[in-house]
């Protein structure tokens, strides 16, 4: 695409929700805006679409969003978009609505969309990384990850309080189906004395060990944290296998989507308005199929195919240093 000064740039959020999306609704409405185009909402991720929801949007809309979690165009995961035949409807519908370029704020499904989309229909498209779940690759950072990881945080601090007051070992299951950023990070926060995500395994043996040169030392309280995996309730397999294995009781408390709800934090509202205003400058230069990230606290752009394909991986030494730092 060349450089534009005329252009109507749709926006949508897709996939799971997370906190910050709103605050880069805005920064992509007011920045395009600013660079006097023309900003269209379009609702419910793909589903608007495939449908033909659209939303003109204006400086006034976006008041008062940016602490707001949640997102205001709304979201939905749309497995059928996979399907090309679909994937022209919405391609006819936007042309009806007069958008020449999108902003794509979501995960890597959504991406995996957007990609498809701009391939097929050769409509410019920006993505805009946002998951609670931080497992996209080429970006540091994800929009709703920070916020994902302090209110998960604070209930660990609650539950350690209820757990030291009883002698008791909880297991706390944090979100993240294949992706075990939440948990590693809200471990070592939260000083857990066993992390147990997808990527890497972990022995529950080692585990119990550890626990046990604790329970010598005098802890009588533990916490460990796991993210869900395959299934929400995995929780509730360790906590049996720690039973059978040791002996030990546990309580399980799943915090489940509380995590991708609230009001974003500060490190997450900075994000979003970067990032959304990165996107529009993205498209003003003439880019397309690329996802705006940020590497070393600055933008990035990386192409959407690469973000979809690519595995972000966990630091391992984060694992490794919660346990040295929770004997
Ligand atoms: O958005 C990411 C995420 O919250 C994952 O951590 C979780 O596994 C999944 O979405 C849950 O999705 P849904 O809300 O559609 O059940």
């Amino acid at each position: 695409m060349s450089k534009s000064s005329n252009l109507t740039i749709g926006v949508y959020t897709s996939g799971g929700d997370a906190p910050g999306m709103n605050a880069a609704i805005r920064a992509v409405v007011r920045s395009g805006i600013d660079r006097s185009y023309r900003v269209v909402g379009v609702l419910e991720g793909y589903r608007g679409m495939i449908d033909g929801q659209f939303k003109e949007l204006t400086m006034n809309s976006m008041a008062n969003i940016i602490q707001r979690g949640g997102t205001v165009l709304k979201t939905g995961r749309s497995p059928e978009f996979l399907r090309s035949d679909i994937r022209k409807r919405a391609a006819t519908h936007l042309k009806q609505a007069g958008i020449d370029a999108l902003v794509c704020i979501g995960g890597d499904g959504s991406f995996a969309g957007a990609h498809a989309l701009a391939e097929d229909h050769k409509i410019p498209i920006i993505g805009i990384p946002a998951t609670i779940d931080n497992d996209i690759f080429g970006t540091d950072a994800t929009i709703g990850f920070d916020t994902a990881v302090n209110t998960a945080l604070s209930a660990i601090d609650r539950i350690r309080d209820t757990a030291a007051s009883h002698n008791r070992l909880f297991i706390v299951e944090v979100m993240g189906k294949a992706s075990g950023f939440i948990a590693t990070h809200v471990g070592l926060a939260g000083g857990a004395e066993g992390i147990f995500i997808p990527e890497i395994k972990t022995s529950i043996e080692s585990v119990i060990n550890h626990m046990n040169q604790g329970i010598q030392r005098g802890k009588r309280s533990s916490i460990l944290v796991i993210a869900e995996g395959e299934k929400p309730g995995s929780a509730y397999d360790l906590a049996d296998q720690l039973k059978t294995k040791a002996g030990v009781e546990a309580k399980v408390c799943i915090l489940g989507h509380i995590q991708r709800g609230g009001s974003p934090t500060a490190i997450d509202r900075i994000l979003a308005s970067r990032l959304g205003a990165g996107a529009v400058e993205a498209l003003a230069n003439g880019k397309s199929n690329l996802m705006v990230g940020i590497q070393n606290e600055k933008l990035t752009h990386v192409p959407l195919a690469d973000s979809v394909r690519g595995q972000k991986e966990i630091d391992k030494n984060l694992i490794d240093l919660s346990q040295i730092l929770s004997k």
